[in-house]
């Protein structure tokens, strides 16, 4: 099939057809912000950071959920996108306890860098300071809700690379969370393989190793699509 032709931010990009906008844009060498987009997971549109503008839309549209198209005339940066941005990443500080002073994922967490490469200062919403529980039932993980960003990573890291479907979501709004098999215990859990990929997933320090230091603690979220690299070329 030929290839797309499209313009990104006044660049003429040549895009193979089925690729995501997301993919031309980093393929362009264009740099934008995404939270709930792992490579190697498939994608849900859920963060809305990579929400772009696309000539003769109205709607800003999430650019890993949208499909690239002969002559779509792209921007990535507009004031109006990087206000946005930046409301999001506030909102989502504002959401739980995002404390990075105490956090075992600070100066290795990508909340954290978003918030830089957004411009966050200052958070302009009313903290919603709920009252998270902290799991530590399993031998060899915790999960800390009050770090939780609601991305979906571990959900579909569990579902699509595991392959055992441990994690889910349950709840609205505020008081959505994720939760292992029937809203249990994490090391109750029967699903559970102790695997480790939701926590190389995990973007934050929601999910993480028990009896690791803050500096010990891995964070290497590009091994998912590894992963799935090294078993398409075995099989
Ligand atoms: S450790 Fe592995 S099997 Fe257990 S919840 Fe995480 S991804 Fe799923
Ligand atoms: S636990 Fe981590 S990976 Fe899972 S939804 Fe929360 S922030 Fe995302
Ligand atoms: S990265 Fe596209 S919506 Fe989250």
């Amino acid at each position: 099939m030929a290839a797309k032709t499209l313009t990104i931010d006044d660049h003429l990009v040549s895009a193979r057809p089925g690729e995501t906008l997301l993919e031309a844009i980093r393929e362009a060498g264009i740099v934008i912000p995404t939270l709930c987009h792992l490579d190697g997971l498939s994608d849900v549109g859920a963060c809305r950071l990579c929400l772009v503008e696309i000539e003769g839309q109205r709607r800003l549209q999430p650019a890993c959920m949208t499909m690239v198209s002969e002559g779509m005339v792209v921007r990535t940066s507009t004031p109006r996108l990087q206000a946005y941005r930046r409301q999001i990443v506030e909102l989502l500080f504002a959401e739980r306890n995002h404390v990075c002073a105490v956090c075992v994922a600070s100066g290795n967490c990508e909340l954290q860098r978003l918030a830089v490469m957004v411009g966050m200062e200052h958070v302009r919403y009313d903290y919603l300071s709920p009252d998270c529980p902290v799991d530590i039932s399993h031998p060899r993980f915790g999960i800390d809700h009050n770090r939780c960003v609601l991305c979906t990573r571990c959900v579909r890291a569990c579902d699509e690379i595991e392959g055992v479907h441990t994690w889910d979501v349950a709840g609205r709004g505020v008081q959505a969370r994720v939760i292992t098999d029937m809203n249990q215990p994490w090391g109750t859990s029967t699903t559970c393989t102790s695997c480790g990929k939701c926590q190389l997933a995990c973007p934050t320090g929601a999910i993480f190793p028990r009896g690791v230091t803050v500096g010990e603690r891995p964070h290497a979220s590009e091994r998912i699509a590894l992963i799935v690299e090294a078993r398409k070329q075995r099989w």
